[in-house]
């Protein structure tokens, strides 16, 4: 117990070390570092994993829901988020996506 407490505070401090500001990373900068190698920069989606295009018509809901839980197309599965990116952070990207969505 003693020791997972060591371990958690080590990899904490390493991380905020790696990235001083990440609580505050934009949700431009974690799209470009963990989705948009399947979405895309422009959001359309990676054709060859049959990624699909952000969509306008998706409500916030639905995307934060994607985002958390993952998501899948038969041939290509999205991990969920949740608890890898703070809702803070979910939230940011979320508003980041809505802005590449046709
Ligand atoms: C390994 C590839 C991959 C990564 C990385 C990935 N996704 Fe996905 N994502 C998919 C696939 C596959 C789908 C489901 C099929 C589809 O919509 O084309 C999907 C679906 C989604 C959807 C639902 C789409 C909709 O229109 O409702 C959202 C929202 C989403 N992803 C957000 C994200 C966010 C945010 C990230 C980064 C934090 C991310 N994805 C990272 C592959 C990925």
């Amino acid at each position: 117990m003693k020791l997972n407490m060591t371990i958690a505070a080590a990899t904490v401090l390493a991380a905020s070390l790696v990235t001083p500001a990440f609580a505050q990373t934009s949700g431009a900068d974690i799209y470009k570092s963990k989705c948009q190698m399947c979405h895309l920069a422009d959001g359309s989606g990676n054709k060859g994993m049959k990624v699909t295009a952000f969509s306008k018509s998706s409500t916030d809901a639905q995307l934060t829901l994607a985002t958390k839980n993952g998501a899948s197309n038969g041939s290509m599965k999205m991990q969920g988020y949740a608890g890898k990116l703070t809702d803070d952070q979910i939230k940011a990207v979320v508003t980041y996506i809505k802005t590449l969505a046709k």
